[in-house]
């Protein structure tokens, strides 16, 4: 399959145009009619905004800081992830039944991934942490008069580069390359879940209800202790010096690269993963320079102003 803009594999979904791989279409109205609970904490992004980042600190806090469980249990696991299915079609599922020597391990992941997860969190206890990359408009459109959704957003630019990486780390994804093809994809609105300032602006609108918390990617890079405040008191829980120190340490970038139960590294085992890459690449902001070209900067900082004219929303820079 194609994840960007290639008939027949893509759909356009809603008025936003928004791009889907055809799968998609067949957990869109389960996923939008989803009965919610007041406990339910959804992290919501654009994909490679820090989403595997905010979800370990969502589920810590909320959790009483169990990193014994956070350990044993894969964040794939504790976060069943809305759309994942739609990356993993019938001819990827075939192909990997007639791959796999294992063929239980293999109905097993196809369980695990290739399965739309709707009626699995129908069945799951409470609380729920639900991950999804779907805009605001494509959740159950009563989401916050009942759950909690974190929603954090990241500089276009680095969430293009980091899109471009992800790639070659699931061998299944097959992005455009090099990355200045990706990039052109990527800012015509023709790749997966674009266009991206639709997705971040429709969050944007909702920052300031009560079950809503907007985060940016630079602000935790930024500052780690203070975003740990923020999402703590969202969810009503307090933290102790000791404790944001030792959280701090959790999250950090050094610390979380060698996690594996945040680095998708039980997904290794199945051969879906490259050997060379890890799902934790580089963890900073602003790597997008050494990515981009004068004319790719320019073109850039345009594409990004054009976005911004009808909107307060400002990506915060670190430098
Ligand atoms: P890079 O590819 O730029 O390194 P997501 O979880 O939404 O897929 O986002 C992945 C991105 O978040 C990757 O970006 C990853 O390295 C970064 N990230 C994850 N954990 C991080 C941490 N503890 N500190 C800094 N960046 C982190």
């Amino acid at each position: 399959a194609k994840y960007y803009a290639s008939e027949p594999d893509f759909v356009t979904v809603g008025p936003k145009k928004y791009i889907f791989l055809r799968p998609y279409l067949e957990d869109v109205e389960n996923v939008y009619h989803m009965p919610l609970r007041p406990s339910d904490v959804f992290v919501v992004t654009y994909q490679r905004s820090g989403t595997t980042w905010t979800q370990e600190l969502v589920w810590l806090l909320a959790n009483d800081l169990d990193y014994e469980t956070a350990a044993k249990i894969p964040i794939t696991e504790r976060y069943p992830f809305l759309e994942l299915f739609m990356f993993f079609n019938k001819e990827w599922q075939q192909d990997l039944l007639e791959r796999y020597e294992d063929k239980d391990k293999a109905l097993d992941l196809i369980e695990k991934i290739a399965k739309p997860v709707s009626e699995r969190l129908r069945l799951a206890p409470s609380p729920r942490f639900i991950k999804s990359h779907l805009p605001m408009c494509l959740l159950p459109p009563k989401i916050l008069d009942t759950a909690k959704v974190v929603y954090v957003a990241r500089d276009p630019r680095d969430v293009a580069v980091s899109c471009y990486h992800h790639s070659k780390l699931f061998k299944v994804l097959d992005f455009p390359s090099p990355f200045k093809d990706f990039w052109n994809l990527f800012i015509r609105n023709l790749f997966t879940e674009t266009p991206f300032f639709e997705h971040v602006k429709e969050a944007w609108e909702l920052k300031d209800h009560p079950n809503m918390l907007f985060l940016f990617y630079e602000e935790l890079i930024k500052d780690l202790p203070a975003a740990i405040r923020r999402v703590a008191d969202f969810l009503g829980k307090e933290v102790t010096p000791e404790q944001m120190a030792r959280l701090c340490d959790h999250l950090s970038f050094e610390n979380f690269k060698k996690n594996d139960s945040v680095n998708y590294e039980e997904l290794r085992e199945y051969g879906v993963l490259s050997a060379e890459e890890k799902f934790m690449r580089k963890g900073k902001a602003g790597g997008w320079r050494s990515y981009f070209d004068e004319e790719m900067t320019e073109q850039a900082e345009k594409w990004i102003e054009d976005n911004l004219k009808d909107t307060d929303l400002r990506f915060p820079t670190v430098n």
